[in-house]
């Protein structure tokens, strides 16, 4: 049966070979991207405008979508350049944290209340590092590949709250680690060598896409089962994170609430 499915980041790297495979295989693809010239890249598809730094571009986006069956929360910024300087988003918060955490939350969560995912599959990475949900804006001691690796910790922490939240209701929620170091732009960017190719982590993304649909609450490096980082386990660190995040989806960093 075909279905549709919306694949943000669907401009580059993973998310286009992704976009492209389904599209092949009949599925309607609804494609995100933040480049409209780049989403013309990219036949055959329904192209969704949005920059994932913004909330309100967030919410704008899941506004534009009636139904999916699988959301494929790709997008992220990676590394940056070695000895990048922080950078913070439209709303003020840690870019990173902002675009790979905050942005699918929230998209998630509005996306299930109006177009009824099916599944969710989360593109997280292997490279996790401990944090203190309370330092989530990371203003000391920045460094660009603690802030990625921060929000990939963040997000398959989430991960197993939503899947644990929606566990009956007919709704699963796994991430995947795709593959180590893949020939795209964000590892270019950063100057490190790349060790696989975008094929490899397709084949890890699409497995999560057509897997068992009862199935929900994993993490996956490659194709097989893995373990997150011990934090994301750990029902502190999940309670205080969830805070933090319900704090950033309502208030404006610095600013007080809207
Ligand atoms: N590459 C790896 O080795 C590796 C390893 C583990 C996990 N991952 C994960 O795999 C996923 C895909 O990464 P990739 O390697 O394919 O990266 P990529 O080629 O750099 O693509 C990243 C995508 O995210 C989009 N994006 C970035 N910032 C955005 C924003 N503010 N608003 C909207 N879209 C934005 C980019 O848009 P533009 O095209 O406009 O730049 C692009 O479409 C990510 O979640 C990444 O963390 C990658």
């Amino acid at each position: 049966m075909a279905k549709t499915v919306l694949i943000t980041g669907a401009t580059a790297g993973l998310g286009r070979a992704t976009a492209i495979e389904l599209h092949r295989r009949g599925w309607t693809v609804l494609a995100h991207g933040r480049s409209e010239a780049k989403l013309a890249g990219l036949p055959g598809v329904t192209p969704l405008l949005a920059d994932l730094a913004s909330l309100a571009e967030v919410r704008s986006l899941a506004e534009r979508v009636t139904h999916v069956d699988v959301l494929v929360n790709n997008a992220a910024v990676g590394f940056g350049p070695p000895g990048g300087a922080r950078e913070v988003s439209v709303d003020g918060h840690e870019l990173r944290m902002a675009v790979n955490y905050l942005a699918p939350v929230l998209l998630t969560r509005l996306l299930l209340r109006t177009a009824a995912p099916a599944r969710v599959v989360n593109v997280g990475s292997l490279g996790q590092v401990p944090f203190d949900p309370a330092d989530i804006e990371f203003t000391r001691g920045y460094d660009g590949v603690l802030a990625y690796r921060r929000s990939k910790l963040a997000l398959v922490a989430h991960t197993f709250d939503l899947a644990e939240e929606l566990r009956g209701r007919g709704v699963t929620v796994n991430c995947v680690h795709p593959a180590g170091f893949m020939d795209t732009a964000m590892v270019r960017e950063s100057g490190i060598t790349p060790m696989s190719t975008v094929d490899e982590g397709l084949a890890a993304v699409l497995a999560s896409i057509t897997g068992p649909a009862d199935d929900t609450g994993q993490f996956y490096a490659g194709t097989r089962r893995a373990t997150a980082l011990a934090p994301a386990y750990d029902p502190g660190f999940r309670r205080d994170l969830r805070e933090v995040t319900e704090r950033m989806l309502t208030t404006r960093a610095g600013r007080g609430t809207e």
